[in-house]
């Protein structure tokens, strides 16, 4: 983990209400992992005064970038939205765990909603670049939703629409459960997303019994595990009864959390 200057290297809108922004990573600071995060000090007036965190949407090893894909939701979304190429961010990064690598013969399925497009996007990119095929399933409301994304070379990109504006018309999970059982045979579930998808994508893996990963994306305060601000709650029978998202987290065994 460290606390670096980065320059932005560019912003464009890619869905209604989201943002990719690129920027420089230092050449001295750890490769980030698919799945970890990053907290930004949005500007030094007190207002807003806690970083905001999200999660790394790429990273560029020759060009020493790293991208993040966010939605505009209040104040501090809004000033990061607002800012130009070539101004200055404040990061604290990498922070937490990332996702688990699947076996060879494994078939990764990753679902993603809103803000979980990003992390899901890095781990399927590599993924793809590892030679496995993975299949990236994306729900949201309405078309205006769904992001311009090159597609994956090995892998494909399913988008799912709960009107059925473009792609498959039903939740992400609707989609899961249409898929045949030779792409289920050997397959791993890697989530991100709203609650209920995450819930709905767990409940789908055990029906399955397929294993399965989520990446938790709580409300934070500090980020690096000091005030017990984003635990959640675990299962029945685990060693401890929470857990802290920005520490012990964000990406877990989906069994281990207690959904309610
Ligand atoms: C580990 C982690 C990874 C994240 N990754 C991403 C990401 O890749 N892209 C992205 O767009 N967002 C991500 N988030 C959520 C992001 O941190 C919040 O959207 C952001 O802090 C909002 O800041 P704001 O000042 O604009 O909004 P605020 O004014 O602070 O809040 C506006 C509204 O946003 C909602 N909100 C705020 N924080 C969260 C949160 N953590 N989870 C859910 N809803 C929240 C609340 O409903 C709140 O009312 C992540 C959060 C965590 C904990
Ligand atoms: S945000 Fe402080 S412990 Fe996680």
């Amino acid at each position: 983990m460290k606390n670096f200057k980065s320059k932005i290297l560019s912003q464009k809108s890619i869905a209604l209400g989201y943002m990719e922004m690129k920027f420089s990573w230092p050449e001295d600071c750890e490769t980030p992992k698919a799945g970890q995060f990053l907290t930004i000090k949005i500007q030094e007036q007190p207002i807003p005064l806690l970083r905001r965190p999200f999660a790394l949407s790429a990273y560029n090893q020759e060009e020493k970038s790293a991208s993040i894909i966010y939605q505009v939701r209040g104040t501090g979304t809004e000033i990061l939205s607002s800012m130009k190429d070539g101004e200055t961010l404040d990061v604290l990064s990498p922070l937490g765990n990332s996702f688990t690598m699947p076996k060879k013969k494994e078939t990764p399925l990753l679902v993603a909603g809103g803000i979980g497009l990003g992390p899901i996007l890095y781990f399927a990119r590599e993924l793809d670049k590892a030679g496995y095929s993975p299949i990236l399933v994306f729900g949201c409301r309405d078309k205006s939703l769904i992001p311009d994304l090159p597609p994956l070379k090995n892998g494909r990109i399913q988008f799912c629409t709960d009107d059925g504006s473009e792609g498959f018309h039903g939740s992400s999970v609707d989609y899961l459960n249409c898929l045949d059982s030779s792409e289920l045979k050997n397959a791993y579930v890697y989530s991100c997303g709203p609650t209920g998808m995450l819930k709905a994508c767990h409940n789908f893996a055990v029906s399955k019994n397929i294993p399965s990963e989520t990446a938790m994306e709580e409300m934070m305060a500090c980020g690096v595990g000091a005030c017990m601000g984003c635990v959640v709650e675990l299962a029945e029978g685990q060693e401890k009864q929470y857990a802290r998202v920005c520490k012990d987290g964000p990406v877990f065994q989906s069994r281990i959390i207690k959904w309610t």
